[in-house]
């Protein structure tokens, strides 16, 4: 495989939407300059027809952000088309986003809508956004449980009333990787579409499977995939900017496709939107968690200190963090202790390093990690917890700077 895939960046639309992550105007502001820097394809600004906020807040996007093209959600309604035109007629590069359900259950249960009236107001509004703007993205909503031949009838009239990019949703997180990768080769062939339409996936987090399904989708022929960052989004969230991006660059071999994304601003992002919506991600968290780049095992650290690809996959650098993290704690071992005395300008060795290492063990089974400024107590023999005996034997052995 060849080539790049688009990436659209929905922080701001599908993330906002969940409980905890709604932002304020200048906050969603300051994450859109984010994104920018990072140089993702597409900020899906809003959905302008939600509320005044929301369009003043698109508006706004698409008025000072320079780079991506804006784009707004927007059902698939004369009314919510109107208002993404209206909200992104600043932007240099504008999208419109519209979606309509496609599965049985939002046609019979949401839309009360027969399939035949589904099909038809796809093409009649979908050529309406085309009206407003030469970029209109459609997405089939619950496409995942939509039936194929139905699916494939969806996309193919979007296609022709102007689609140029047809989005295929996991809305609600069910898929399998090999689902998706079989659906989206088999929607390559069967879907009518002219050149230049793209294909691309939305996965939903339900069952954990959004940035596998995603990746699936990539190889399964989808040219964009839609993200947001720190995987924010409705329920579980969505596909992990971070992640998706990462694995394609750190496994070229395995994809052999590219990003336009500059990785090196990903913790910038990442921060940004966790000081916008005060939501940090868990400590584990792939890629922007506070562990990603940390050791405190001291087998690991060994090595790490030996060389760091022992445990290391990728560059801090190229997630733009300064450099990995040993963090000194109850699993640590004696090489990890001595390198960060050593940074604080204490030379340890031999009988003064075993004494400082029990010393440092016994603080750390109390407290659990110890940071410089603790150590430094430690070393001199200051800690709470550090067995005043044992230190006593010790100190005078070390050589402080
Ligand atoms: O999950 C979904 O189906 C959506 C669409 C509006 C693209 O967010
Ligand atoms: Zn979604």
């Amino acid at each position: 495989m060849t080539g790049t895939v688009r990436i659209f960046d929905t922080t701001l639309r599908d993330g906002e939407q969940a409980p905890g992550f709604s932002m304020t105007e200048a906050g969603k502001l300051a994450m859109a300059h984010a994104l920018a820097r990072l140089n993702v394809d597409v900020v899906e600004a809003g959905f302008a027809a939600a509320s005044p906020g929301d369009f003043r807040a698109v508006a706004r996007i698409a008025a000072e952000v320079d780079g991506p093209v804006i784009c707004s959600l927007a059902r698939a309604t004369r009314g919510d088309i109107e208002a993404a035109a209206a909200a992104l007629e600043a932007a240099p590069r504008k999208r419109i986003h519209v979606f309509l359900g496609t599965s049985p259950l939002h046609r019979e249960h949401k839309l009360n809508m027969s399939p035949q009236a589904v099909l038809e107001r796809i093409g009649t509004m979908v050529a309406f956004a085309r009206e407003h703007a030469e970029d209109v993205e459609f997405s089939a909503e619950d496409a995942i449980r939509t039936e194929r031949g139905f699916l494939v009838e969806a996309l193919s009239i979007a296609a022709r009333a102007g689609a140029t990019t047809l989005n295929v949703p996991d809305t609600v997180g069910y898929a399998t990787p090999e689902e998706i990768y079989e659906l989206f080769c088999s929607l390559r062939k069967q879907v009518e579409r002219p050149r230049g339409v793209i294909f691309s996936a939305h996965c939903h987090d339900d069952l954990g499977m959004a940035v596998a399904n995603s990746l699936a989708a990539v190889r399964g022929g989808a040219r964009q995939i839609e993200c947001a960052v720190n995987g924010i989004g409705e329920r579980a969230g969505n596909c992990a900017l971070e992640d998706a991006v990462m694995a394609l660059h750190t496994r070229r071999d395995a994809f052999g496709l590219t990003t336009g994304i500059d990785t090196r601003q990903i913790m910038a992002a990442s921060r940004t939107l966790s000081q916008v919506t005060n939501t940090h991600p868990p400590r584990n968290k792939a890629i922007v968690g506070a562990n990603a780049f940390a050791h405190e095992a001291g087998i690991h650290q060994h090595g790490v200190l030996a060389k760091r690809e022992t445990y290391e996959i990728m560059k801090p650098e190229d997630v733009g963090l300064a450099s990995n993290a040993i963090v000194l704690g109850k699993h640590s071992g004696k090489h990890a202790l001595a390198a960060r005395a050593r940074e604080l300008g204490w030379t340890l060795e031999g009988e003064a390093l075993e004494q400082a290492f029990a010393a440092f063990k016994a603080v750390a089974d109390e407290v659990g990690l110890v940071d410089s400024a603790r150590l430094i107590a430690i070393l001199e023999g200051e800690a709470e917890g550090t067995p005043a005996n044992l230190w006593a034997l010790s100190r005078l052995e070390i050589r402080a700077p």
